[in-house]
């Protein structure tokens, strides 16, 4: 009897699915889910509406499993499912639970707005780079989960250095980084980019265990990718190839992905005003040029990431540039090759009709390796707020015309800067 209950309970602990968490996929209408377990076995998910006029019953389908090895040395190894839900509509909710043979997981609630949806209806997006599972980013978790509890948000987007790093300890970091964004993943499409620790072994790690939507150009990789939502269209790169020389081919393709992305994005612009592009390194930042750390993001690697997109972005006249890798929070005003562009109104907490790209650095969500110098240079013309507090931001699509950025403080827990990006007679920058 005892030994029945403990191979029972021990098979629970490996068939136990672990790590569930939710993507969007190329496609409208579709939710990725992906999930670990320590054993094989079926992997299945089912899922029905929730909250919505349908009333249908429970769908189950098959997941693809994969087998990772994360080591040699001593051997650990696990499976990654992953499956992809259909038909989700708009006005629903969906409730999922996932399983491997009889071991379910509790079930878990999403919203069925998929990028695509509802183009005029307003929505917020967590964004924020740089987490990590220490300390800080604990605590900037449980801010993230009170708010997506609390209030309608639509998803979150993770620009880069995600765990710190994800492959660590035979992959156990991993494994425990995505225990702790569990909570607001498996409840909201978490959207990733691959940071500078996202590197090792040509980004494995990072390539197993997140899919983002797939496109030929990036050959499946999660490496970079676009989406509609609303009137918002979102780029998501990955700015590591301008700073690995062997890459020169990666940077081709998917420079080449990105132009044609733009021109597309461009005749469009008329039923979806807004161009919004994500990465990890940032063009511009004014950490402290004195020291060794502050001089290779801010001046060495920003100089090369801006010499290889600048001018691309703004001939496409993009709207906003968001990134991360610097671990404080910037905001700045429009730029172009480091000088401020005025539009027609650049208040402190507010742009009309921008000329050029405002940049914005969200980089503050966990990892801070030490303090920043306190003796940093705030005062670049281009500077509208600074931050050293621990946080991340939320953009709001409030309609056709205009945007809302806002940047939350995990210490004080406050909203602590704000800026309204309009654009009138839909106008666009430059
Ligand atoms: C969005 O709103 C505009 C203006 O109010 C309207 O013309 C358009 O049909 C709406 N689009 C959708 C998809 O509801
Ligand atoms: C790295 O991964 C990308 C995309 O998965 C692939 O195109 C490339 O060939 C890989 N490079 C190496 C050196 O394995
Ligand atoms: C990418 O994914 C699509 C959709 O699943 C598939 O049809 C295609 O063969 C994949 N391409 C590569 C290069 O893996
Ligand atoms: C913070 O980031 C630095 C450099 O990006 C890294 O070396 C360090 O391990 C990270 N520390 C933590 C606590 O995540
Ligand atoms: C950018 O402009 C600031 C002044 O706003 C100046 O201090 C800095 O040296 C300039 N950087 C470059 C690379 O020209
Ligand atoms: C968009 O929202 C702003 C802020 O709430 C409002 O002032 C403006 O009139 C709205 N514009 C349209 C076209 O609905
Ligand atoms: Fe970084």
């Amino acid at each position: 009897m005892i030994l029945i209950v403990f191979l029972i309970s021990q098979s629970s602990a490996l068939f136990t699915p672990m790590q569930v968490h939710l993507s969007w996929t190329e496609k409208s209408s579709e939710m990725c889910v992906m999930w670990q377990s320590r054993m094989s076995g079926e992997a299945k998910i089912s899922y029905r509406p929730y909250l919505c006029k349908q009333n249908f019953d429970w769908k189950t389908i098959n997941a693809q499993t994969s087998r990772i090895d994360f080591g040699t040395e001593m051997p650990r190894y696990s499976y990654i499912h992953t499956a992809i839900m259909t038909d989700l509509q708009a006005d629903c909710y969906y409730e999922y639970t996932v399983g491997i043979g009889y071991f379910w997981t509790e079930s878990f609630v999403f919203s069925g707005r998929t990028p695509g949806h509802d183009i005029n209806t307003s929505y917020k997006m967590m964004i924020f780079g740089d987490l990590g599972t220490h300390y800080h980013g604990q605590k900037s978790l449980n801010l993230m989960k009170t708010m997506t509890e609390t209030q309608e948000i639509l998803g979150i987007m993770h620009m880069g250095d995600i765990g710190y790093n994800l492959e660590y300890d035979q992959g156990l970091i991993g494994d425990k980084f995505l225990d702790m964004i569990k909570p607001i993943a498996t409840t909201h499409a978490y959207m990733t980019m691959p940071g500078n620790h996202e590197q090792a072994n040509n980004f494995t790690a990072y390539k197993q265990r997140f899919l983002m939507p797939r496109n030929e150009a990036s050959q499946n990789s999660s490496y970079f990718y676009s989406l509609n939502i609303g009137h918002v269209h979102y780029i998501c790169l990955n700015t590591n190839p301008f700073l690995i020389i062997e890459q020169k081919s990666e940077r081709k393709t998917m420079i080449n992905w990105l132009k044609d992305d733009l021109f597309k994005a461009n005749n469009n612009r008329n039923n979806v005003p807004w161009i919004i592009i994500l990465h990890h390194h940032t063009f511009y930042c004014t950490l402290n040029p004195n020291m060794e750390m502050s001089r290779k993001d801010c001046e060495v690697q920003a100089e090369i990431i801006r010499n290889a997109l600048e001018d691309i972005y703004y001939e496409n006249k993009v709207d906003l540039v968001l990134a991360g890798h610097v671990h404080r929070y910037e905001r700045q005003a429009s730029i172009y090759k480091n000088q401020t562009i005025l539009g027609d109104v650049d208040e402190q907490n507010k742009h009309v009709n921008a000329k050029a790209p405002i940049y914005i650095v969200s980089g503050s969500a966990g990892n801070r390796s030490n303090k920043n110098d306190p003796s940093s240079p705030y005062n670049y013309l281009w500077t509208r707020f600074v931050s050293d507090d621990f946080g991340f931001g939320m953009l709001t699509m409030i309609n056709k015309t205009t945007l809302l950025w806002e940047q939350f403080s995990s210490e004080s827990d406050k909203m602590i800067d704000y800026v309204y990006i309009i654009k009138q007679n839909n106008q666009t920058s430059s």
